[in-house]
């Protein structure tokens, strides 16, 4: 019984270097239960599932006036649909309400049973749109694929070494209000155990851009490496520094990191040569507007973005 992790562990390692561990795996003996193994490598996200989530949250939009805002209808419907798939996969969720602007607001939080509690690693998105549309890309985009991820790990059973805990943030388009809600009502041991927070805001620009938050290093050289084994390039995240919910974390002096595909910012000469799309026009031309519907997403950017988060989130809890 003892021998069984460490020998499997040393042939996993083996296999790595050769290059052979994808095909032996497939055979081998289910995921170790010795927690901070080798990191096991993390499942394509099928982007058909990211897409439906979309079109979900794009129906709410459309059954309640339009959008999914902050004391809106569209917002709590937003929440339930969340919650129920979270809570059917096995995660342990509750709903935090707070109050801003004279509305109740909501982050909907979502444990993954076991790892360690004295480290958890975190990874969210805001899930509230402006007033003015359906909020797709900004940000059911980052919502569809903190989801998706999270469902992965249940699918997978995933045995990480730290805590996994995912978080869908209310109110950020009123000055991140939700997360910083969040951080403020952790008590500071609580605080302490978060060992780093990963935000994805808008990640599926129509017009994209590959940018990584340069926040952390550790962090950012995961999202880089697997970018740059995807030969796609990146670029540091400068559209606005502190525009995002990581904010509410490195203000708290919590390492934070994540990944964004551009806003209002129009797309340059150089950066369509590197990513292609369009020289001039924004990266995401319906920022904050009505037209931000299903249409609004580029599917390879949200495609690639989604395995990314989910390579940080096995990488970074294993
Ligand atoms: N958070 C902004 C919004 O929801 C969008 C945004 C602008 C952003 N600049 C950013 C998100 C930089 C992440 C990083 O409107
Ligand atoms: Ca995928
Ligand atoms: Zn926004």
């Amino acid at each position: 019984m003892k021998l069984s992790a460490p020998i499997r562990t040393l042939t996993a390692a083996a296999l790595l270097t050769t290059g052979l561990l994808a095909a032996p795996m497939a055979s081998a003996a289910p995921t170790p239960e010795r927690p901070g193994a080798a990191a096991l490598a993390a499942p394509d996200i099928p982007v058909a599932d990211v897409k439906a989530h979309l079109s979900e949250l794009q129906s709410i939009a459309d059954a309640n006036g339009g959008n999914r805002a902050h004391g809106e209808p569209g917002y709590k419907a937003s929440i339930d649909y969340i919650k129920a798939k979270l809570d059917a996969a096995g995660f342990t969720t509750s709903v935090k309400e707070f109050t801003t602007g004279g509305s109740t607001g909501y982050n909907l939080v979502a444990d993954w049973p076991g790892g360690d509690e004295g480290q958890v690693l975190m990874a969210g998105a805001h899930l509230d749109s402006v007033d003015s549309g359906p909020g797709i890309n900004d940000n059911g985009s980052g919502s569809a694929a903190v989801l998706e991820t999270a469902l992965a790990v249940s699918r997978e059973q995933l045995k990480p070494a730290k805590h996994l805990r995912f978080a869908w943030w209310g109110a950020e388009e009123l000055g991140l209000v939700g997360s910083q809600n969040y951080v403020d009502s952790l008590p500071e041991d609580e605080r302490s155990k978060i060992s780093g927070y990963l935000n994805f805001d808008m990640i599926g620009s129509p017009n994209p851009g590959y940018f990584v938050y340069d926040d952390d290093p550790a962090i950012e050289k995961v999202f880089k490496d697997y970018f740059a084994g995807l030969n796609v390039q990146t670029e540091i995240e400068t559209e606005g520094d502190g525009r995002s919910d990581h904010a509410s974390f490195l203000d708290a002096g919590i390492p934070v990191g994540g990944l964004f595909t551009g806003a209002g910012n129009s797309k340059s000469s150089a950066q369509a040569e590197k990513w292609g799309g369009t020289a001039g026009e924004a990266f995401d031309r319906c920022y904050h507007s009505s037209c931000d519907t299903t249409k609004n997403i580029d599917e390879t950017a949200l495609d690639r973005n989604s395995d990314a988060i989910a390579h940080a989130i096995w990488e970074l809890s294993s």
